[in-house]
């Protein structure tokens, strides 16, 4: 038998330590990493997330060295990514009859992704709490942390933090704990929440809210390190790294409207960056627009959102004189960002896509918002049909905040 690895009484590591180097999110990680699971021999045998899908032989293999995988009761999956969940099929195949502790996003997706329909499920919601017998979990819902479905599991009894990848670093390590760490892992633990948890960072925000009301005496997180040497100091360094910055960022609108119902998501558009502390400033590209006047706004701006009505497959108003001028300025850096209203087929927010991309902006595109954020809910240019309702404000609203988080963060 392999060594036990134990984090606390009746509780092992049984993860995988991968330390190829590992493709990850169009990167290459170079130290490798870990997939961290564990299992809580309590009177309902838990586990905590998987490995990843490469390695769930192994992964019920190590498993099977400490308890028959028949004997699982509960199976906690905090995070879909294949990563960790992936050892699911192969110890669920096993654990005929252990339940799927997850959220409701997270069983939907479990279900799809490995065919698990007429496995049990209990869906957790904020601040539910599961006896395992002897022990006792928490449940934290830590949504876009960095996917949709996230949630963090706290140990009652053992004061252990098990947030899956929030407070992970990226090492292959056989010595797991930062106490034994032969090199100093502060570095790489920065470099994973800069990569993958700060362009998320209000929700960094809302989950130090709520582990702040925790006694924590262990994170164990599911890549790399565990943190039994002063976590504190790890959620505090979450919290200073995630806190807004103090710099006035700025953004403008300038749109074109023909029935007022672009002018109306300008507005909307406006009002949710207000409330993320950008200052905002709304041009209204009509016939008297100065136009020298609108190239110094947008120098002086570092988000700029342009609008136009649809009016016979084209924009309308005095925007493409605006959009005319970009290509001959350096806007490098500013975020741009295309919307508009339309009454059957929307094309002015797609010439003026046309015009942003043959400037040096970061044009906001769907594709943009998934490979930046994982966002995969988020569509860019805004686009909205006629008279913006109560659904289409929601939408304005949040893909403006969305913005504004960029800008921010
Ligand atoms: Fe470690 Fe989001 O997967």
């Amino acid at each position: 038998m392999n060594k036990q690895i134990k984090v606390a009484d009746k509780s092992y590591w049984v993860g995988y330590v991968d330390d190829r180097k590992v493709p990850f999110h169009r990167l290459i990680l170079e130290k490798g990493t870990t997939y961290n699971s564990y299992l809580l021999m309590t009177e309902k045998p838990t586990v905590i997330d998987t490995v990843d899908i490469s390695f769930g032989r192994q992964f019920v293999e190590r498993l099977s060295q400490y308890i028959k995988p028949e004997e699982i009761k509960f199976i906690i999956i905090n995070h879909v990514e294949p990563d960790h969940s992936g050892g699911l099929p192969a110890l669920a195949s096993k654990a005929k009859d252990a339940v799927i502790v997850t959220t409701e996003l997270g069983a939907k997706e479990l279900k799809e992704m490995y065919k698990l329909h007429n496995r049990k499920f209990l869906i957790i919601k904020d601040g539910d709490t599961l006896d395992i017998g002897g022990k006792t979990l928490k449940f934290f819902e830590t949504p876009y942390l960095h996917t949709e479905e996230t949630m963090i599991a706290y140990c009652i009894e053992d004061k252990i933090l098990y947030p899956c990848d929030i407070f992970s670093s990226h090492v292959a390590t056989y010595d797991l704990f930062n106490d034994l760490a032969k090199e100093d892992m502060i570095p790489d633990f920065e470099i994973y929440y800069k990569l993958i948890m700060h362009p998320h960072r209000p929700y960094v925000q809302d989950m130090i809210k709520k582990v702040k009301e925790l006694d924590i005496e262990v994170i164990a997180p599911s890549h790399g390190y565990i943190l039994r040497n002063n976590a504190q100091r790890f959620v505090d360094s979450y919290d200073e790294m995630s806190k807004a910055s103090d710099e006035i960022k700025k953004a403008l609108i300038v749109f074109s409207s023909m029935t007022g119902n672009t002018k109306r998501i300008a507005n909307h558009i406006a009002n949710a960056l207000g409330e993320k502390g950008i200052v905002t400033d709304i041009i209204d590209a009509n016939d008297k627009v100065n136009i020298d006047e609108v190239k110094e706004a947008i120098i002086n701006a570092d988000a700029i959102f342009f609008g136009s009505s649809t009016r016979y497959a084209d924009m309308v108003g005095k925007l493409e004189d605006i959009l005319k001028e970009l290509k001959n300025m350096d806007l490098e850096s500013k975020l741009a960002v295309a919307f508009g209203s339309y009454g059957w087929s929307g094309e002015a927010v797609e010439v003026i896509n046309d015009y942003l991309n043959n400037t040096n902006m970061k044009l906001i595109d769907t594709s943009y918002m998934i490979k930046k954020t994982g966002m995969e809910d988020m569509n860019f240019p805004i686009r909205i049909k006629f008279n913006p309702g109560d659904e289409e404000i929601e939408k304005i609203t949040r893909s403006a905040q969305v913005i504004g988080d960029l800008l921010i963060s």
